[in-house]
């Protein structure tokens, strides 16, 4: 990578018609080399060749950028673009907005978007802040437990209650919908394993739904039509969640043919899986990161204790909370739950860069990658959440930190998640200090999100919020 001296304006248009890059057999060889790691051979890659790579691999080209000038005409190029996602996703997830594209895809998320406007997202901090006190009712004083896991236990009660409205009380359901969300996560990826399923799946009728991802389909499927078959019989139209926004939608349009129940199980399906592994993975490393850096950590539980002084978050808090919005910011720089999006040209008539791009190209770009550039973010692994006040951000392109995506495929959750996170943090961090495990080895793991391999383990200590009297004014107003 470039040094911070250096012009952060993207290489200048080459006249080849070709960006630079290595052979296809070289590029397997750097692969190798980087351990089959995804993110250190797109770093090399930038490393070697610049801010845009280009690989011929059999008949596919594949295209690498890093610069937010490229990343922008990407992400801003709308329809021009198609989403690319494993056929496994396609197999495990429906037709959902994930993986539809054009029209259908821009008919459902407007159907869907107004859901997550700030109105409809008042009611919601309530819940989020329930269910981090269901959490925390179980914590004990000295424990260490996972704070990856118990995150996830947390953002899924938080998505089930968002798509379902349903309080799941009982902690072995809660156990099983995990167990087996998690398989049908897992089959989703592109890995051997989830085509040689889908195979199966598709080729042998007798094995449909006896797989065990099949069996995890089934029973999140069940889920899903229990609950439409209900409010249906029971004439329910007004619940304040995704299903009852769609089912909502789906009488509105009558017109619209292929919206059928089939279509909102794999609308809330989508959600499910989109909804709550990329919120516990950011939730998760922020606490990691807390840990590890005391100054900040200090800041951190000052805010808490003079916003809140002891009592629970509300959403009208939100905006008194910016240095916990910075810390959340700062951390899904360093860990971007989602830490490379592809993309794939509609047409033939797609230009990136100044490169002319072919139809069925491959386009890669990394939130990870760039976010890790020392060109936009100075010392790039120091944790430092002062790069997320308002001027530090002014100052910088939208386009150099994007872990929600931007453009017409931006994260459709992205207000819940921030919310979730926020008021995540307030709630545990004005009542527990959490240590990192002395010894406990953490470690990157690009999966569906960037997950920590090992998990996170954490000693769990009770704090009691240190009161001024101005604490206690600002949080009794
Ligand atoms: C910290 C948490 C989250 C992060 C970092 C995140 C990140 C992203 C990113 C980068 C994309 C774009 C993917 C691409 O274009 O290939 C995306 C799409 C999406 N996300 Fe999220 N997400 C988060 C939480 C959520 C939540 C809570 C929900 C739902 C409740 C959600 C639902 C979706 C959906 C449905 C899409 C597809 C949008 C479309 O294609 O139009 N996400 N997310």
């Amino acid at each position: 990578m470039q040094t911070p001296t250096q012009s952060v304006t993207p290489h200048p248009v080459r006249p080849a018609e070709f960006p630079p890059g290595p052979s296809a057999l070289r590029y397997v060889s750097i692969y190798c080399q980087e351990g089959f790691n995804f993110l250190r051979l797109a770093k090399r890659l930038f490393q070697t060749y610049g801010d845009i790579v280009h690989v011929k691999v059999g008949h596919r080209h594949h295209y690498y950028f890093n610069h937010p000038a490229h990343i922008e005409q990407v992400l801003l190029a709308g329809y021009a673009l198609r989403t690319s996602r494993p056929p496994t996703m396609r197999h495990a997830l429906g037709q959902g907005i994930i993986t539809s594209q054009g029209e259908l895809h821009r008919t459902m998320r407007g159907l869907i978007q107004p859901f997550f406007l700030k109105p409809a997202m008042v009611d919601k901090a309530l819940m989020i802040v329930e269910e981090n006190e269901r959490l925390l009712s179980s914590w004990r004083e000295g424990e260490a437990r996972d704070l990856a896991e118990e995150m996830t236990h947390l953002t899924l009660a938080i998505i089930l209650r968002t798509l379902l409205g349903t309080v799941y009380n009982d902690a072995e359901m809660l156990k099983t919908i995990r167990r087996e969300t998690h398989t049908l996560h897992q089959f989703s990826h592109q890995n051997p394993a989830s085509h040689i399923n889908m195979m199966v799946e598709n080729q042998c009728p007798f094995a449909r739904g006896r797989t065990r991802a099949g069996k995890a389909k089934r029973f999140l499927d069940d889920l899903v039509y229990r609950e439409i078959n209900r409010r249906r019989a029971a004439h329910e139209l007004d619940g304040d969640d995704i299903l009852g926004t769609l089912l909502r939608a789906q009488a509105a349009h009558p017109e619209l043919r292929h919206f059928t129940d089939r279509h909102i199980r794999d609308e809330v399906m989508t959600m499910f899986l989109a909804g709550h592994e990329t919120s516990a993975s950011a939730i998760a490393w922020t606490w990691y990161l807390l840990s590890q850096h005391p100054e900040a950590e200090g800041r951190f539980h000052e805010e808490l204790d003079r916003v809140l002084g002891g009592r629970l978050p509300r959403h009208e808090d939100l905006p008194n909370l910016p240095y916990t919005r910075m810390v959340f910011m700062e951390s899904m720089r360093i860990y971007p739950p989602v830490w490379t999006l592809g993309r794939r040209p509609a047409g033939d008539d797609l230009e990136v860069g100044g490169y002319r791009i072919p139809n069925k190209s491959m386009i890669l770009i990394s939130p990870y990658v760039t976010q890790h550039d020392e060109r936009f973010f100075p010392d790039p692994e120091r944790f430092d959440p002062t790069r997320f006040t308002p001027e530090a951000e002014a100052k910088r392109s939208r386009f150099a930190y994007f872990p929600f995506a931007q453009g017409n495929r931006k994260c459709i959750g992205e207000p819940l998640a921030l919310m979730e996170g926020i008021l995540s943090l307030a709630t545990i961090g004005s009542r527990w200090r959490l240590t990192l495990v002395p010894g406990h080895p953490v470690e990157m793991m690009p999966f569906i999100a960037l997950k920590p391999k090992h998990g996170i383990k954490m000693l769990l200590e009770r704090r009691e919020p240190v009161l001024t009297e101005d604490a206690v004014m600002q949080a009794t107003r």
